[in-house]
Parts: structure tokens; sequence; C-alpha cells
């Protein structure tokens, strides 16, 4: 598809701070900006590693999809993100081949895009982030 990059790898973490304390003490990461996104229950902490991102989220509350998630299947790699010019267009496309979004519609993201999910169970177990947005939004400088 035209136009499509990968934009980050999300992983789901009990604690940011105790997750920053690897990424950033560590690995040495650059810790971008945190953000809550109230939207999607979760807290995220945005870190540079040159050519993509990687994003912490740590729930904000027990009912949290990524709270769920954590309580189902531990912390770890929670999704991938794809940045697309129209993703209602992927998820649509999707839908015909049998590959189903998490829900209808997209939803605000972190760094003010919009954002759609497409479900794991059709996406061999890997949950796919699809950003559009506004060109310059969330894009580093
Ligand atoms: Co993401």
């Amino acid at each position: 598809m035209d136009g499509i990059t990968f934009d980050h790898v999300g992983i789901a973490v009990e604690s940011l701070e105790k997750a920053l304390a690897f990424y950033q003490g560590v690995l040495g990461l650059k810790l971008e900006e945190t953000e809550v996104v109230a939207g999607q229950g979760v807290k995220v902490a945005k870190l540079h590693t040159g050519k993509t991102t990687i994003e912490l989220l740590e729930p904000l509350g027990p009912d949290s999809p990524v709270a769920k998630f954590i309580e189902k299947r531990g912390e770890g790699i929670h999704h991938i993100c794809f940045e697309v010019p129209d993703a209602l267009a992927v998820v649509a496309k999707g839908k015909e081949k049998g590959f189903d979004p998490v829900s209808e519609g997209l939803k605000p993201g972190a760094s003010g895009r919009q954002v759609a999910f497409l479900n794991p169970k059709s996406t061999f177990k890997v949950m796919i982030e699809l950003s559009q947005g506004p060109a310059d939004a969330g894009k580093k400088k």
C-alpha cells in the first residue's frame, strides 16, 4: 500500500516508572513525552530510538483495555503501529477479507492522531494500530 510506514511498538507495562528505569536508565533511550490518552485508558511514554518510537503504556485503572491485556497475558508487546494515509480505508479492506477491527470508526490516539485497531484474533495474535492524522502530528522535529 502506498504511504504506509512503520511507526511504533506499543508495550504494556504495569508501571511507567519501573519500565523507564530500564528503557531510559539502561538502554539510554530519550523520553520524548508522556501523555494521558483518556479515551484509551492509558498513560503513554514515548521514547525515541533513532528511526522509530517505543510507546510504553501504563493502564489508568482496572477498566483500561491495557489493564485487561496485562491481566490476561502479562506485560509485553501490546501492538505495533503503522502510519497510513487513510486508516478507515484499510479497516474496510480488512473487513472485506475477514480481518476485524476492535471497534468501529476512528478514536483519538496519542499526539492528536486518529487511530483504529485490528483485532489480534484475526491478525495473527498481533494487535495492529493504524494511525492517521495531520502530516506533522506526532512527528519528530
Ligand atoms: Co500505539
